[in-house]
């Protein structure tokens, strides 16, 4: 059996039905994640546990045979390997010391560090079911830097906005060290098996105007840049959520292979522009998962018929709620492949 979702980002042919993998697939939703992470202690533990990360990262393989597997980690173990004290509080979510300078972070112990999740996707790519592409993945640096400088998540990351006005000289210094860590941690993933690669750039909403060219599409195209110069070929999906009218300038610019769609905008006026080279994945509400029945089903439909004529890859706008019934993922699968 071949890879659907590897196979629709490097040929030209779209697949029948859709291929399906959903951001957060693994996760709070799942009982049985709960049960593994409770072994691991806490959540950031569990990142650096090769054989319960690989577990849990196999858990919605089993149960719903999604087409792409996504390595189990997050976007802030990177500021963790850079020095910077990181911790997630149990129903709130990620803290870190917040950071205002470069001079606090040291590139040296990212390959030391990392060590464990790159065993996690070693482990994946020799136990994933043949068919399943295996998606290798990092935050971008603005959302990254988002999450260091306030050293939590804010609704409006006005702490980032703030040093950038503040001291541009310190702000663009921390995202070039994150541009330079992530290039190294996804070449790392690629050699020890990440088949395509997903970029999260979660915050790029707040960026507007020259901000977006400069802190969105130039530190991702350089991390592009970046790895297509290490000779590194691996399909690549931006997700620059809350793009608005710049998303079609975000692929374009950046050169993704593909393009991950939040689902604040309708997907009609993000892809009658984007170019057919480039594939398009997402767009579907997650709140819709939560009530499921018909309602999801028509939004299920809208998608499949507006992408009738291009590269889609089904997913959510974001990622998959804590509240979402797994049954309802079922039916969603079931109701796609139905459509094939
Ligand atoms: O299944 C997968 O998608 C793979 C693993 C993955 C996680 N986080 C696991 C996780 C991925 C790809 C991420 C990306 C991530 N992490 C992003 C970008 C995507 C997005 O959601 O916008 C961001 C911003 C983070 C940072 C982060 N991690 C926050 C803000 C939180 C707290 C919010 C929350 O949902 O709890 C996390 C925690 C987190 N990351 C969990 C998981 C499964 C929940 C942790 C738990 O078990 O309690």
């Amino acid at each position: 059996m071949q890879k659907t979702i590897l196979s629709v980002l490097n040929n030209s042919e779209k697949p029948k039905p859709l291929p399906i993998w959903l951001m957060r697939q693994a996760g709070r939703y799942l009982p049985e994640y709960k049960e593994v992470r409770k072994q691991a202690g806490n959540f950031l533990n569990l990142c650096y546990m090769p054989e319960l990360a690989c577990e849990v990262t196999l858990q919605p393989i089993r149960k719903y045979a999604f087409d792409a597997s996504i390595l189990f980690a997050d976007i802030l173990l990177i500021p963790d390997a850079l020095g910077q004290k990181v911790w997630f509080v149990e129903g709130e979510g990620p803290r870190l010391e917040p950071i205002s300078s470069p001079d606090e972070l040291t590139l040296d112990n990212l390959s030391q560090h990392m060590k464990p999740v790159y065993k996690t996707v070693s482990l994946l790519s020799e136990r994933l079911p043949k068919e399943t592409t295996l998606i290798g993945f990092a935050g971008s640096p603005w959302t990254v830097a988002t999450y260091m400088i306030a050293g939590r998540g804010t609704p409006d990351q006005a702490p980032a906005h703030a040093l950038k006005h503040i001291d541009i000289d310190a702000f663009q210094g921390i995202m070039d060290v994150i541009v330079e860590a992530t290039i190294n941690y996804l070449a790392a993933q690629v050699e020890h098996g990440a088949e395509v690669l997903q970029l999260f750039d979660s915050w790029a909403g707040s960026l507007d105007g020259d901000d977006f060219d400069r802190f969105c599409i130039a530190p991702n195209k350089a991390i592009i840049n970046g790895l297509r110069t290490k000779g590194i070929t691996t399909p690549i999906i931006g997700f620059p959520r809350g793009a608005k009218n710049r998303y079609v300038d975000f692929a374009v610019e950046t050169g993704v292979q593909a393009l991950s769609i939040d689902q604040d905008i309708a997907l009609s006026s993000v892809i009658t522009d984007l170019p057919d080279t480039v594939v398009s994945q997402g767009n579907l509400d997650p709140l819709c998962l939560i009530d499921g029945g018909q309602e999801m089903f028509s939004k299920i439909d809208e998608i499949i018929e507006a992408t009738k004529d291009r590269r889609h890859i089904f997913n959510l706008g974001h990622g998959i709620t804590q509240y979402t019934p797994p049954q309802n993922v079922s039916a969603m699968v079931n109701y796609i492949r139905s459509k094939g």
